[in-house]
């Protein structure tokens, strides 16, 4: 058996699909975060030999995290969230007006928003390249889009709307062969996927930890290449991360991806990560990978062959990972998930910023479940049964 059984985990005899918004944290993570929070209330949080532990132990997850990124401690900056580790990219670099930067329709705000207001405040132009109602980018699209004004290539290696798993290398590769910089959102694939700059050959990776991997909320990661790391202004300074030369008045930063944090770490976030990444080493990143492709397919299958639902996304379920949207026809998207959360069953409804797949399919919102190693197939099953009930009541 491979299946974790929601069994062994903390928590509710919830059936949780909602991995693609936040997972449940693992032990390891809230444990960390609660004892140090339960600590600080005791002792106060800056008791000398305990602050210094602190810090010390934070040095120490942002090695352990280093290795889920194939990257070096000093490649690691610590981050609120997956959205400040992408606006970091955007404004850490330095634009020139007429700059390009490629932003397939794939993506979801937080890697569209922020391009668009360079696009305002530096004049750069966004680069609009089509992956279609079934959300696959082509390598050669991202080729045909390269001009010799394009510095940044950007996109989610992973698609939160469509569970799409990108051709990640082949497009760094690609952008690689031209001079061109490639930021991977690594938001959905971060604890699910074995990842990182070997086997992407990027330059930039950012990710949220609440999800695949099960952090908790507030936290995420940025990993920059040590090369660029220079290229990167921190877009925030203060006593975290600079020193200010008291003659001069010049400012310094350190000269590695640290420079990106300000003012004070988000401590009970950053050792929940801590304990997040324990749990992916002692299960296995590859036996969580094999987990969530095996429920996948098992879920994907099961949804089919009930009839009368449209899935969107590609035909070919081994392109997909984790993530299934749907519509039962005749069934509003919102009512299903309500009437799924009634039975005990989380998923989620919406428009996922899908623009192009909504369009395709004269949509205006579907639903979508997100898998991760703990669900069980018994627990697809029971969803399954939910779901088939709710299409005979719209019958
Ligand atoms: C693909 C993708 N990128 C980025 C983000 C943003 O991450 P965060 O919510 O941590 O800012 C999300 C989260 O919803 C996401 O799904």
């Amino acid at each position: 058996m491979t299946d974790v059984t929601s069994a062994d985990e903390p928590g509710t005899d919830y059936v949780y699909f909602d991995t693609a918004a936040a997972a449940p944290p693992v032990r390891e993570a809230v444990d960390a975060a609660v004892e140090y929070l339960r600590k600080t209330g005791d002792v106060g949080p800056y008791l000398p030999r305990f602050r210094s532990e602190i810090y010390t132990r934070l040095e120490e997850i942002r090695s352990e995290t280093a290795t889920l990124f194939q990257a070096t401690p000093e490649e690691i900056a610590f981050t609120r969230n997956g959205t400040e580790a992408i606006c970091l990219v955007a404004r850490g670099l330095r634009w020139n007006e007429g700059d390009e930067i490629i932003v397939p329709d794939t993506e979801m705000l937080s890697n569209v928003a922020i391009w668009r207001m360079l696009e305002q405040d530096v004049g750069v132009t966004v680069v609009t390249v089509e992956a279609g109602a079934t959300g696959v980018l082509d390598p050669e699209a991202i080729a045909e889009a390269i001009t010799d004004r394009t510095r940044l290539v950007t996109f989610a290696s992973l698609s939160n709307v469509t569970g799409v798993v990108q051709p990640v290398r082949d497009i760094c590769e690609v952008a690689a062969s031209h001079g061109v910089l490639t930021h991977v959102d690594a938001a959905q694939s971060l604890g699910i996927v074995p990842l990182g700059f070997d086997d992407w050959h990027c330059d930039f990776i950012s990710a949220c930890t609440r999800k695949g991997l099960r952090g908790i909320e507030g936290s995420g990661v940025l990993a920059v290449r040590s090369a660029l790391t220079d290229q990167l202004r921190p877009t925030l300074a203060g006593w975290w991360n600079t020193q200010i030369d008291p003659g001069t008045g010049d400012v310094t930063v350190p000269p590695t991806a640290r420079r990106l944090e300000a003012g004070s770490p988000n401590v009970p976030a950053i050792l929940a990560l801590g304990g997040a990444v324990e749990a992916v080493r002692k299960t296995g990143i590859d036996h969580i990978h094999q987990t969530v492709r095996e429920l996948t397919d098992y879920a994907a299958g099961r949804l089919r062959a009930l009839g009368e639902v449209d899935i969107y996304g590609p035909e070919d379920d081994s392109r997909r990972l984790g993530i299934i949207p749907f519509n039962l026809r005749g069934v509003d998207p919102d009512h299903l998930t309500t009437s799924l959360e009634d039975r005990g069953i989380i998923i989620e409804s919406g428009h996922f910023m899908a623009g192009p797949i909504l369009a395709e399919y004269g949509i205006e919102k579907m639903a979508r479940i997100s898998l991760n190693y703990f669900n069980t197939r018994q627990e697809i099953d029971r969803f399954i049964d939910a779901v088939s009930t709710r299409k005979d009541h719209a019958r």
